[in-house]
């Protein structure tokens, strides 16, 4: 074999190995997904050897996709679009040009990432924004909240409350043409995460007068305690986000020492002095049967109290809103809960609904069977698959109807 075919069965191999993965069997447009997926996993192979040779960090080499999918805020026909400022956190306004007699309906938005990447202005999040307030001829605050490595818990939470906060008060809504009366907050993934906390937490604060309607959850992650769900083993190297990538978000929102990483990837970080917080996330009484299959419960295994001390965060409902007990969940508006059958964090979105239930709140929940984490990241060519279309069109659809 001479070797210029020798280079091109190495390279045809190695090809393989990227582009094979086990894609769940009720996907389609599977070989769209397998490239999607290989070039993800291609970026963050390289990602783990520049951070090993100590030239970047992980999240910076991640941080490159974010990076190319900007667009500048670009008005068109139908949404006027700018960059702003709210009590000095950025963020992306979208005010529909459309004239309307009466006062207009309102979406803050949190794009996810892991607390670590995206943006506001990626390309797929500028689009979902621009649908929204088209479709719904409401105002879209999309938050622009700083991220991890630089920034660690609680800056990305205290950037979107700040947002809220100023955006939830009687002369700004007056300003925008603003029904108070009819606001949403919505997110995904780590913007799920956000809005769920920044919800809870506006439930304490007196100052906020103007309540919020809805909050809607899509695909959220919800808990910091248990990272080895049914979901979490079931999708150990689902497309899009592994659970190693998971645990990676999770343990960099608090902070960028290995060692909380490490315990988290063993499931062995939660100090038994936090035992009596299990409870809030057990799944083997908060999941359906059909979710927990032949998954054996197994009580935690606790890990050093150091850690705990340490980044305290990873234990407050702040960081993990399904660590809260009943009583605070009972003040909740209308929930709008987007669960996906192939993904880490299917199960803390389960775990909420069924708390949300039990404590008396109205709940709508969406579970997508053929549908893996992020589906909503892929409605822009050339990675848009008709999964992202159908998620965002349900879910702008109901909000439609319920806002
Ligand atoms: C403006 O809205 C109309 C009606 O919803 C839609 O058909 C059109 O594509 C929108 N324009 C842009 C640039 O999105
Ligand atoms: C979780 O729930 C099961 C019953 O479904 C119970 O046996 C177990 O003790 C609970 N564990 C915790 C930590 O609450």
């Amino acid at each position: 074999m001479g070797t210029k075919s020798f280079c091109l069965l190495i390279v045809s191999v190695l090809l393989a190995y990227y582009v094979y993965t086990p894609i769940p069997e009720n996907m389609e447009e599977r070989w769209k997904l397998m490239l999607i997926d290989a070039s993800f996993r291609t970026l963050s192979h390289m990602a783990e050897l520049a951070e090993r040779l100590g030239l970047v960090h992980y999240m910076e080499v991640l941080m490159m996709i974010t990076n190319m999918e900007y667009t500048a805020p670009i008005s068109d026909e139908n949404v006027t679009v700018t960059d702003t400022e709210f009590n000095n956190v950025p963020a992306r306004l979208y005010v529909p040009r459309k004239q309307s007699s009466g006062l207009k309906r309102a979406v803050i938005y949190i794009h996810g990432g892991g607390w670590c990447v995206g943006g506001s202005a990626m390309e797929p999040y500028d689009l979902l924004s621009r649908w929204t307030a088209t479709k719904l001829n409401a105002v879209v605050v999309s938050v622009e909240y700083r991220l991890a490595p630089m920034y660690h818990f609680p800056v990305q939470f205290e950037d979107v409350y700040t947002v809220v906060r100023f955006f939830l008060q009687s002369s700004v809504l007056a300003q925008y043409g603003v029904d108070p009366n009819r606001i949403c907050i919505s997110g995904d993934s780590a913007g799920g995460n956000l809005a769920a906390a920044v919800t809870q937490q506006l439930l304490d604060d007196d100052q906020v007068k103007i309540k919020l309607k809805i909050q809607a959850l899509l695909y959220p992650a919800l808990q910091t305690l248990d990272l080895d769900l049914p979901s979490y083993k079931d999708n150990e190297n689902t497309p899009i986000l592994p659970k190693s990538l998971m645990v990676r978000f999770w343990s960099e929102y608090f902070t960028t020492d290995s060692s909380l990483y490490e315990a988290m990837a063993s499931n062995k970080h939660v100090p038994a002095e936090s035992n009596h917080l299990f409870r809030f996330v057990n799944w083997s009484s908060l999941l359906p049967e059909d979710f927990k299959k032949d998954h054996v419960y197994t009580s935690p295994i606790y890990g050093s109290s150091s850690l705990g001390k340490k980044y305290p965060g990873f234990l407050e409902p702040r960081a993990a809103p399904l660590l809260v007990d009943d009583s605070k969940l009972r003040g909740l508006p209308l929930t709008y809960v987007l669960t996906c059958q192939h993904d880490v964090l299917r199960d803390d979105g389960i775990m909420y609904v069924s708390r949300l239930r039990e404590a008396g709140i109205e709940v709508i929940h969406n579970h997508i069977e053929d549908a893996i984490h992020g589906a909503l990241m892929f409605i822009t060519s050339p990675t848009d698959l008709a999964l992202g279309h159908r998620v965002a069109n349900k879910y702008i659809e109901w909000l439609n109807m319920n806002l």
